[in-house]
C-alpha cells in the first residue's frame, strides 16, 4: 500500500462506547497498533462526537475508560502515540467553530451518514450535521494527512479535504488535505449477517469477552439462509460466520473450513465452534492486560492524562498559527505597551 510509505501524521477517532468488539478491532484497532510502528500517530477517544448519539451522563465516563482499556489491551502503546480523550483538548471544538466560517451547508447535508442518522429523527440535533466539521477539526488540528478508517468515513474525508482547501485558499497554505488509509478488512457485519458491526445493534462479539460469552455470542451468529438442514451444502462466500474465520482461522485451516461447509461434512454448529475458539484464543493476551488494568485503573487515567497533554501542546501550535491567520491575534498590532514586541 503506497500510502503506508508516505510517512505523515496519522489521526484516528472512535467513539466511546465501550468495551470494543471485532468490528472496531478488525476495522480499525489492528491497523492502527501497525500504524504506530513507522508513523506518528494520535489516536483519539472522541466524546464530543458521541453526544451527538445516544449517550446519558452517568454512562459516558465508563464507556470511555472501557473503551481505553481496550485500546491498550490490543496493543496500542502510549510510548509510541499519543491516546487521548477529545473534551480534554478543548481547541477540537475551537477549532471545528472557526471550520464552519467555510464549510458550505450544502455539503453537510449531502453526507449519507447524516441522511441516515437524521431520517430516523423526530427533532435533528444541530451536532449531526455538524459532526463532519468537527471530524476534520480532528484531523487538522494535529496536520495528520492520514486516516485509518472504515469506508463508511470516506465522505466524510472527502469533506475534510474540501474544508482544508477552502481554509487554505482564504487564510493561506497551511493544513493538509488527509487521506484515508482503509482498512484490509472491508465491511465487518454483526451476527445477524446483514447489518455493519454496531453495539447500537446489539450484533457484536466484544473483544475482551470471557470465553462462555464468545461462544454464546458466535452460536446465535446467522449463517448461509439456504442450508436449513446439516445435509444441506453450505456456501462459505455467502456466510458471514466464514467471513469471521477469514480473519481468525489460520492459512492452513481456513480450507478445511470452507471445504466441510461445501461438502456439508461438518455442521454450522460446529464451525461456529471452532471460529469462537479461534477468536478466544486470538484475544488471550488482550483479555490478561485488560484485567491487569482494570484492576490498576489509575495506569489508564495516567496515559490518558499524558496523552491529553501531549495533543493540547501540538494543538495550541496550530491554533496559535490558525488565529494569527484569521485575524484574531489582534494584539500583535497594538504597538508596544501591549505586553508583547
Ligand atoms: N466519525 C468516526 C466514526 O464514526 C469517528 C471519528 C471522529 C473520526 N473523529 C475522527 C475518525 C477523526 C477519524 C478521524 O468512525
Amino acid at each position: 500500500m503506497p500510502e503506508a510509505r508516505v510517512r505523515g501524521r496519522v489521526f484516528s477517532g472512535m467513539q466511546p462506547s465501550g468495551e470494543a468488539h471485532l468490528g472496531n478491532y478488525l476495522g480499525a484497532l489492528r491497523q492502527w497498533v501497525d500504524l504506530q510502528h513507522d508513523h506518528e500517530c494520535f489516536f483519539c477517544i472522541v466524546d464530543e462526537h458521541a453526544i451527538t448519539g445516544e449517550f446519558t451522563p452517568e454512562e459516558l465516563p465508563g464507556r470511555i475508560f472501557d473503551l481505553a482499556v481496550s485500546f491498550l489491551a490490543v496493543g496500542l502503546d502510549p510510548e509510541r502515540s499519543t491516546i487521548f480523550v477529545q473534551s480534554d483538548v478543548p481547541e477540537h471544538t475551537t477549532l471545528a467553530w472557526l471550520f464552519n466560517a467555510v464549510t458550505p451547508l450544502g455539503d453537510l447535508e449531502r453526507m449519507t451518514q447524516y441522511k441516515d442518522k437524521s431520517s430516523r429523527l423526530e427533532s435533528v440535533p444541530a451536532g449531526l450535521l455538524n459532526y463532519p466539521i468537527l471530524q476534520t477539526a480532528d484531523i487538522l488540528l494535529y496536520r495528520a494527512s492520514l486516516v485509518p478508517v472504515g469506508e463508511d468515513q470516506v465522505q466524510h474525508l472527502e469533506l475534510s479535504r474540501e474544508i482544508a482547501r477552502r481554509w487554505n485558499g482564504r487564510f493561506g497554505d497551511f493544513f493538509p488535505e488527509p487521506q484515508p488509509i482503509l482498512s484490509k478488512a472491508g465491511r465487518i457485519l454483526g451476527l445477524d449477517g446483514n447489518a455493519k458491526m454496531s453495539k447500537s445493534l446489539g450484533n457484536t462479539v466484544g473483544i475482551l469477552a470471557d470465553p462462555e460469552e464468545v461462544h454464546a455470542r458466535v452460536r446465535t451468529a446467522v449463517t448461509d439462509p439456504q442450508r436449513v438442514r446439516k445435509s444441506d451444502p453450505g456456501r462459505p462466500e455467502v456466510c458471514n460466520v466464514y467471513t469471521l474465520h477469514r480473519h481468525f482461522t489460520g492459512p492452513t485451516l481456513l480450507p478445511d473450513i470452507a471445504d466441510q461447509c461445501r461438502a456439508a461434512t461438518r455442521g454450522c454448529v460446529d464451525c461456529k465452534h471452532i471460529l469462537s475458539d479461534h477468536i478466544v484464543e486470538h484475544f488471550a493476551e488482550a483479555r490478561e492486560r485488560a484485567a491487569e488494568l482494570q484492576a490498576r485503573p489509575s495506569q489508564v487515567q495516567e496515559v490518558l492524562e499524558a496523552g491529553a497533554e501531549r495533543a493540547r501542546a501540538e494543538a495550541r501550535a496550530t491554533m496559535e498559527e490558525v488565529r494569527h491567520r484569521m485575524g484574531m491575534a489582534w494584539r500583535e498590532c497594538v504597538p508596544s505597551r501591549s505586553g508583547r514586541a
